[in-house]
C-alpha cells in the first residue's frame, strides 16, 4: 500500500509504518547521543506509552538506562484498507529497537482505565519483572468508562467562568480566526475531572501496591501543564485545568500511601508541544506555533524527547520543586523573555502574517511527523506494509 497523510482538522486518519519507525530511530539516536543517565529507573511501567510524552518516557529510560519497559496504550492495528494508528507503529518500532539492543520490552494494548488491563499488567510484571521501580502516567483520552460504575465520562475543553473569546488558528487552512466557547456546566467539569484527573492514576497505584509489585523507593510521575495567561481561560482555568488540579492533589495522596515503600508521586509540569492531544485544544495550537518561532530563534526549543531526557537526567534524582510541590520542566517556555515576545506576537498575528510571525510551517511538519510523514530517508512513493505485528505479542 502507498500511504499518504489524510488529515481532517486536527486528526490524521492514516499513519506510515516506516515513517513512524524512522521517528522512533531519530528519538533513540538523540537519547544515545546524549548518553547514559546514572540512577535511571531499571524496571519501568509506562501508561500511555505509544505517542507523545509517554512514548518519550519509554524511550529515555530504555536507551539512557537500559531499563526493562512495559508499555500500556490504546491503539488500533491495521484492518482492511485502514492503516494502523501511529501509536501502534511507534510501539512496534520501539519494541524492535529495544529487542535489537537486548532490552526487555513488552506491550499491552487495551483500555488502561479498566480493571482487566490493570490485572493483565500486574500478571505480566509478576511473571517477567517481579517488581517495578517507576510508573509513568501519561494517558490523554477524550473518554473513560468508569471501572466501578460503568458510566462513560466524556471530557471537554471549555472555560469554567464566562464565555470565552480569543484568537485561534485553523492549522490546516492557515487562517487565524476567533473562537467563542460557552462555559462548561458543572456536569461537564466533573466528567472532565473523571477522565483526566487523578482517580485512575490512584487506582493504578493502589492496584500495583496491593499486588506487591512496587519496588522499594518506587517513583511515579504524571504530567501537567500551566502555560501563560493568554491560554488560562481555556486551559488552566478551564475544564482540563480542573482535571490537572485534581491530578496534582492526587500526587500528595499517592505519596502518603507510598510511605511504606519509601516511594514518591510527582507531577511534572511540561512544555506545550504538538501532540495528538494538544492539537485538539482550541487556542493552544496558535500559542504553540508562536512559541516554537520564539524558542527556535533563541535556540531553546525542545520536543518531547528533549523534555523527557532533561526531566530524567536533571530533575528526577533530586527534584527542585515549585511552591506547589511540582517538578517544572516548562522552565524554558515560561522565561520572561520568551513569554513577552509571544504575547507581543499574539496581539498582532493574523491570517496575512501567520507564516511570518509564527512557526506554522514547523507546527504542520511536527504534526505530520506524529503520524510518520515527512521523515528524511523514507520513500513515501514506495509500497509500505501496513500489517505490522507487535513483536511482544507473538
Ligand atoms: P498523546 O495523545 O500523545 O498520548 C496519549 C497516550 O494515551 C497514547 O499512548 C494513547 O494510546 C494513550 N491512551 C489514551 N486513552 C487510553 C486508554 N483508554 N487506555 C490506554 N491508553 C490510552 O498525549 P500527550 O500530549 O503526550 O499527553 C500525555 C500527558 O501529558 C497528558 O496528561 C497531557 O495533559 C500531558 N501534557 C501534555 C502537553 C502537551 O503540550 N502535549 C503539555 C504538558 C502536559
Amino acid at each position: 500500500m502507498i500511504i499518504k497523510p489524510k488529515t481532517r482538522g486536527f486528526i490524521c486518519t492514516t499513519a506510515h509504518p516506516d515513517g513512524c519507525a524512522a521517528h522512533i530511530r531519530e528519538q533513540v539516536a538523540y537519547v544515545q547521543q546524549k548518553g547514559t543517565i546514572a540512577g535511571a529507573p531499571k524496571r519501568v511501567l509506562v501508561l500511555g506509552a505509544s505517542t507523545g510524552y509517554g512514548l518519550a518516557s519509554r524511550i529515555v529510560p530504555a536507551f539512557a538506562g537500559r531499563a526493562a519497559t512495559i508499555g500500556v496504550f490504546f491503539e488500533k492495528a491495521a484492518e482492511g484498507d485502514r492503516t494502523a494508528s501511529a501509536g501502534w507503529y511507534n510501539s512496534v518500532a520501539f519494541e524492535r529497537e529495544a529487542h535489537a539492543a537486548g532490552l526487555y520490552a513488552k506491550s499491552i494494548n487495551g483500555d488502561a482505565f479498566s480493571d482487566d488491563i490493570k490485572a493483565q499488567t500486574i500478571a505480566l510484571i509478576k511473571a517477567d519483572l517481579g517488581q517495578i521501580d517507576a510508573v509513568i502516567y501519561s494517558l490523554a483520552s477524550p473518554r473513560r468508562t468508569h471501572p466501578k460504575t460503568g458510566v462513560v465520562h466524556k471530557s471537554c475543553l471549555k472555560p469554567t467562568g464566562g464565555a470565552y473569546v480569543n484568537k485561534t488558528v485553523d492549522t490546516e487552512k492557515g487562517t487565524v480566526g476567533e473562537v467563542n466557547i460557552l462555559p462548561a456546566t458543572e456536569a461537564e467539569i466533573a466528567d472532565t475531572v473523571a477522565v483526566m484527573g487523578g482517580e485512575d492514576w490512584e487506582m493504578w497505584m493502589d492496584a500495583l501496591a496491593a499486588a506487591g509489585v512496587l519496588a522499594p523507593g518506587v517513583v511515579t510521575l504524571a504530567y501537567s501543564y500551566i502555560g501563560p495567561e493568554m491560554t488560562w481561560a481555556i486551559y488552566r482555568n478551564g475544564t482540563i485545568g480542573r482535571a490537572k488540579e485534581h491530578l496534582e492533589e492526587t500526587a500528595d495522596r499517592i505519596t502518603a500511601k507510598l510511605a511504606t515503600h519509601e516511594g514518591h508521586a510527582w507531577v511534572s509540569v511540561n512544555k506545550a508541544l504538538v501532540t495528538q492531544a494538544s492539537s485538539a485544544i482550541p487556542v493552544v495550537p496558535l500559542y504553540i506555533a508562536l512559541l516554537y518561532k520564539v524558542m527556535k530563534a533563541k535556540g531553546t526549543h525542545e520536543g518531547t524527547i528533549e523534555q523527557i531526557y532533561r526531566l530524567f537526567a536533571e530533575r528526577l534524582a533530586s527534584p527542585q520543586l515549585d511552591e506547589e510541590g511540582r517538578i517544572r520542566i516548562d522552565d524554558w517556555e515560561m522565561t520572561d523573555d520568551v513569554q513577552t515576545e509571544v504575547a507581543q506576537l499574539w496581539e498582532v498575528v493574523n491570517t496575512d502574517n501567520l507564516s511570518i510571525l509564527s512557526d506554522i510551517v514547523g507546527y504542520r511538519a511536527e504534526f505530520l511527523k506524529l503520524f510518520g510523514f515527512g521523515l528524511p530517508g523514507v520513500d513515501y512513493e514506495a509500497e509500505a506494509n501496513p500489517d505490522q505485528t507487535l513483536p511482544s505479542a507473538v
